[in-house]
């Protein structure tokens, strides 16, 4: 049977830049006088892309109806939304759209209003993610979000009255934030009952406006054990709360309520990512965009949007497969690793990392511990199997 095929679309644009952030995205200013250029703004963004989305589609004509779409950024909700819609109705023209497709925008909650939910919802749009990231003021402004947090409320209310179904994304350790601030935004986010919810450790990323700060001592260093703690009481909560984790950092309100599109990336599936920098994978094969909206607008323009390509050996796919799978709570089938990975699993169930009875019945799942600590597990996983 053939894998399912999604489609991403990275829109790398922001109003501003939030001081922790790294992401593929630019400001007006970063732009500059290119932000001009066919393809390069947000006016003229959305025909670029569905002039990729015909590259695809001469390349993967038979892939099979299209089961779930991504809109991912930098802040797509700064586009039209019709223009939203218009991408997602060439996906559909070009391969269709399976019945159940599942199709997600990421939205920054002061950049959506009733009217523009309406109009995704009306266009396909089935789901939206809304960068909450924390309720509490003095958390927000060490991370430069400029959002009033009271819009996170009613950019959900607006969203499910238009029938859209809503994930919250919230991030944990930021400097200086403490343990009741953090339970405060998770009670915060579970009041508002979202069908999904995130929750992300910060990384401090090199090169950041945050990361200098760090280095100059204006913001403490967050540690392993304060991520460890909030991570804990993220999982606490949400589940009294009902909610089932599914991945390490990914939680819902039932099965249904999962992100799709984000479980096919764990489970190695096939997609097309289309947009600057935008990374994609179809059939072991892996390659990614030119990174510049510039740039790739005018490779695009020339057929070649691409920047460079790998085929996985059979080995990368393997250790890829353990990586990613070990990251579900359905977890990873232990026929997937070698002998000496399959002999790892008990000194993992040993030292409270695994689960014993799921290893038993040949699946490697993680234990709260083992999720806190999941590099170690894979790290032991794949070494023992390479030894
Ligand atoms: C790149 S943003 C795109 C969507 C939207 N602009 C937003 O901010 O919600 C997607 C998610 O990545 C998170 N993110 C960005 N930089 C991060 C970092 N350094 N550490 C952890 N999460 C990060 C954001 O907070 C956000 O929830
Ligand atoms: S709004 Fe989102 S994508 Fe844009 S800079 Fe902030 S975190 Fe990054």
């Amino acid at each position: 049977m053939r894998p399912p095929f999604g489609i991403y679309l990275h829109v790398p644009f922001c109003t501003v830049r939030c001081g922790y952030c790294d992401f593929n995205t630019y400001t007006a200013t970063e732009l500059g006088p290119v932000g001009g250029a066919k393809g390069a703004s947000v006016a003229t963004f959305v025909d670029a892309a569905i002039g990729e989305l015909d590259l695809a589609h001469a390349t993967l004509p038979d892939a099979p109806p299209v089961s779930t779409v991504f809109v991912g950024g930098g802040t797509p909700t700064l586009l039209p939304p019709e223009d939203l819609v218009r991408f997602l109705a060439a996906v559909r023209d070009r391969w269709g759209l399976a019945d159940d497709v599942e199709v997600t925008t990421e939205a920054n909650p002061d950049s959506v209003t009733e009217e523009s939910l309406r109009v995704l919802a009306d266009g396909g749009f089935t789901r939206v993610s809304i960068g909450m990231q924390s309720a509490v003021p003095q958390v927000l402004a060490t991370l430069d979000r400029t959002h009033d947090p009271a819009n996170v409320a009613r950019a959900l209310a607006a969203a499910r009255a238009a029938g859209l179904a809503v994930s919250l994304d919230l991030i944990y350790g930021t400097p200086g934030e403490s343990l009741e601030q953090w339970r405060t935004s998770l009670e915060t986010a579970l009041a508002l009952e979202p069908d999904h919810l995130s929750a992300y450790a910060l990384t401090v990323e090199d090169g950041t406006k945050m990361a200098a700060r760090v280095r100059r001592g204006e913001l403490p260093m967050p540690t392993g054990d304060d991520e460890a703690d909030k991570y804990e009481l993220a999982d606490e909560l949400l589940a009294g709360a009902g909610y089932g984790w599914y991945e390490i950092s990914n939680w819902a309100r039932t099965p249904t309520d999962r992100c799709r599109h984000n479980e096919a990336y764990w489970r190695s599936h096939d997609w097309w990512g289309i947009g600057p920098g935008a990374h994609s994978h179809v059939d072991g094969a892996r390659w990614w965009n030119r990174k510049h909206p510039a740039t790739w607008a005018k490779g695009l323009a020339d057929g070649h949007p691409e920047a460079e390509r790998e085929e996985l050996t059979p080995e990368q796919r393997s250790d890829e497969a353990i990586l990613l799978g070990v990251r579900l709570r359905e977890g990873l089938p232990t026929d997937l690793l070698t002998a000496d990975g399959r002999q790892a699993v008990a000194g993992l169930v040993a030292d409270g990392l695994v689960d014993g009875r799921a290893a038993i019945g040949g699946r490697v799942v993680l234990t709260r511990r083992g999720r806190l600590l999941a590099d170690t597990v894979v790290h032991r996983l794949i070494a023992s199997g390479r030894a």
